[in-house]
């Protein structure tokens, strides 16, 4: 089985759309002539978007402007996917904070889990019957490297995406011949855009050129493995170096290393 065709009346959604990943996800489903719903909270660069890839590729790209850690918001969101023919979800928008956990602020650190966790959660069971009932359909989970260990100073992030990574490699074996695709994407650093180098973050600094993932091929090689069926897609040197080493490296030693790294994000 491959992924649902574009037809006038299927949508692919992609949430975070409005930047990063998630506008190069969008392109690259245009590019394959899927029509769209794109969703963030700044609709006017969802507009800005959808115009572009409407222009470029004749598909339709409808906008939603939604703050998807609010639950009053998400509500109506969800209602609407149930009962659409969406073909593809690509649960993309998160955010991350760095730092001791009982420092930081307390409302955003629930919009966090409510962002990268519930949401992803509540979308994904919004589509998922109708799916199922049409015997075809793709789901493609943002995960983290992240999510494979544990990370002093990153703590609500790599527990979030724990759940995202579990969450999306459990469904998958729950959809083995059901004619659903779940894939998950579980990158290390992707640079989304150039960072002045006045403001580069610590990992900007330290990590070479050579060894950056763009948006561009994250998104082309989620959705080449999502057309695939692939488990899990890990883009680039750095991702796979922390994929292994989150996945088979003893906690106890993983750990304390990976949170003296973000400590220092976190400063
Ligand atoms: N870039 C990386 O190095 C990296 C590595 C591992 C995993 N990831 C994961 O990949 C995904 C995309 O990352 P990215 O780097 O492309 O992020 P990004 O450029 O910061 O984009 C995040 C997207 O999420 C949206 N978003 C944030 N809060 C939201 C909310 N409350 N409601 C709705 N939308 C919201 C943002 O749009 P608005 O601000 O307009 O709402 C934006 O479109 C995330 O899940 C991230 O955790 C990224």
């Amino acid at each position: 089985m491959s992924l649902p065709s574009p037809t006038s009346e299927n949508r692919a959604v992609v949430t975070g759309a409005s930047s990063g990943i998630g506008t190069a996800l969008a392109a690259e489903l245009a590019g394959r002539g899927h029509s769209l719903i794109l969703v963030a909270r700044r609709g006017d660069l969802l507009n800005e978007l959808a115009q572009r890839l409407t222009l470029a590729h004749g598909i339709t790209a409808e906008v939603r402007a939604v703050d998807l850690s609010d639950r009053a918001q998400r509500g109506p969101l969800v209602e609407e996917l149930s009962a659409r023919n969406i073909s593809i979800l690509c649960n993309n928008a998160g955010i991350a904070t760095f730092g001791p956990v009982a420092q930081l602020d307390l409302e955003y650190e629930r919009a966090q889990m409510e962002l990268n966790a519930v949401a992803v959660h509540d979308l994904t069971l919004a589509v998922l019957p109708g799916m199922i009932a049409r015997g075809a359909g793709g789901i493609l989970i943002s995960g983290s490297a992240a999510g494979n260990m544990p990370i002093p100073n990153n703590a609500t992030y790599a527990a979030s995406k724990a759940f995202a990574n579990t969450f999306c490699e459990s469904l998958r074996g729950e959809l083995k011949d059901s004619g659903v695709h779940v894939t998950l994407l579980a990158p290390g650093p992707v640079r989304t855009e150039l960072p002045d180098p006045a403001e580069a973050s610590i990992v900007d600094r330290m990590v070479p050129d050579f060894m950056w993932v763009s948006s561009e091929y994250t998104a082309k090689v989620s959705i080449d493995a999502l057309a695939r069926n692939k488990m899990r897609v890990v883009p680039g040197l750095i991702s796979k170096g922390m994929s292994v080493a989150g996945q088979y490296g003893p906690r106890a030693l993983t750990a304390p290393i990976a949170g003296a790294f973000y400590r220092k994000l976190g400063g």
